[in-house]
């Protein structure tokens, strides 16, 4: 079997906000203990949002601080920019001509982002989800941490390295470089492994904090939807307060939160960055009104994110050391990724 191997990356676009924060990050940190990790700065995939950049590079170390400052330790793991290693676009490619139009035009994130006008959104923007699965399939990574968004990637992600598999089960079986796995009843021989996502807690899914029913977003014009990494304390408050909610108080119990969406998304908060579930939040606060909860929301979230946002902005403060960072992450990365697109060429035969 394969050794564990986490993968995940987070696009330099824009702030990063809660939902990065408690979706994403404080996993990539948690499961540094126990896997071998590579967290990139997917630069190549915010090209899809928007070509042109002024300052590409400087968002790229912005994301970069931010992994140092939660806790992510480049030593012991790998951190580095996606276009420092181009076997993630060779491959990409390969996958391309492997992956089928119809699965990418039933990815939801793709008929979000590209609205009305499908015929007119790039290439680039189709194919995002073939790029993903290059990243993670070029370390042939085992588990991804990522918010709940990223579910459907994750899916097409193994049928990728299923279809990889099958299609090339032979010339894997003839060169010796495939591994047991069970795929369903079956077991196979197969070369790339079959992703799990890690996703889920009380935080998998935050959503924006003026309507419940929109995820929270980088992109999202009201800048009182989210919280931002780098908000001090009295615009943390102060979004915490004008935090759309309903009148009733907070219920004792997981089932009075449905049909709640934003009571529930403020629990998921709490539960979030105190680290404990719904439920026991619940315990705390059932029975209180907003008034009170809020305010205790609000200090929690100063408590939590204030270290943070100093330490990403002394380590903003170092660039030549941020940059030291991705230059080595990117050369043992780009060591891990030839090894593995060596053995990807051998099969196809290129
Ligand atoms: P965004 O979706 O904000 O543009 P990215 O695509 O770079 O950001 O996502 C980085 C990580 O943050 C991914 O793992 C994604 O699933 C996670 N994430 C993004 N938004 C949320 C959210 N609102 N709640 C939980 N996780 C999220
Ligand atoms: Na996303």
């Amino acid at each position: 079997a394969f050794k564990p191997l986490v993968f995940s990356g987070v696009q330099p676009t824009g702030n990063l906000h809660l939902g990065n924060y408690l979706g994403a990050i404080k996993k990539f940190v948690a499961l540094q203990d126990t896997s071998d990790c590579i967290y990139c700065v997917v630069d190549l995939h915010s090209l899809t949002a928007q070509l042109v950049h002024e300052d590409l590079k400087d968002q790229t170390r912005a994301i970069t601080a931010a992994f140092l400052a939660s806790g992510i330790d480049p030593r012991k793991h790998i951190v580095f920019n996606q276009s420092r290693v181009m076997q993630h676009a060779e491959l990409a490619w390969i996958f391309n001509c492997v992956a089928r139009i119809g699965w990418m035009n039933r990815m939801t994130q793709f008929k979000d982002k590209a609205g009305k006008d499908r015929e007119n959104a790039s290439l680039g923007l189709l194919a995002y989800p073939s790029l993903m699965a290059a990243d993670i399939l070029v370390y042939r990574a085992t588990h991804v941490p990522v918010g709940d968004d990223q579910k459907q990637h994750l899916e097409l992600t193994r049928d990728i390295a299923q279809k990889f598999n099958n299609d090339f089960s032979d010339r894997i079986a003839g060169l010796g470089v495939g591994v047991e796995m069970k795929v369903g009843e079956e077991t196979v021989n197969g070369f790339f492994p079959l992703t799990e996502p890690i996703i889920g807690g009380p935080a998998a899914r935050i959503m924006s904090l003026r309507d419940g029913s929109k995820k929270m977003s980088k992109s999202d014009p009201s800048d009182l939807s989210r919280i931002n990494l780098t908000d001090d304390a009295d615009s943390i408050s102060k979004k915490i307060r004008k935090a759309k909610t309903d009148p009733e108080a907070l219920p004792g119990e997981l089932d009075g939160l449905a049909g709640r969406p934003e009571a529930e998304n403020l629990v998921g908060i709490y539960a979030g960055l105190a680290e404990i579930s719904k439920e026991a939040v619940l315990k705390e606060f059932g029975g209180q009104q907003f008034s009170v909860f809020k305010p205790a929301l609000a200090d929690l979230a100063v408590e939590k994110l204030a270290p943070v946002a100093g330490e990403m902005r002394r380590i903003s403060g170092d660039r030549a050391y941020v940059d030291a960072v991705l230059s080595d992450g990117g050369e043992r990365a780009g060591l891990l990724a030839e090894a593995t697109m060596k053995t990807v060429r051998d099969i196809i035969g290129l």
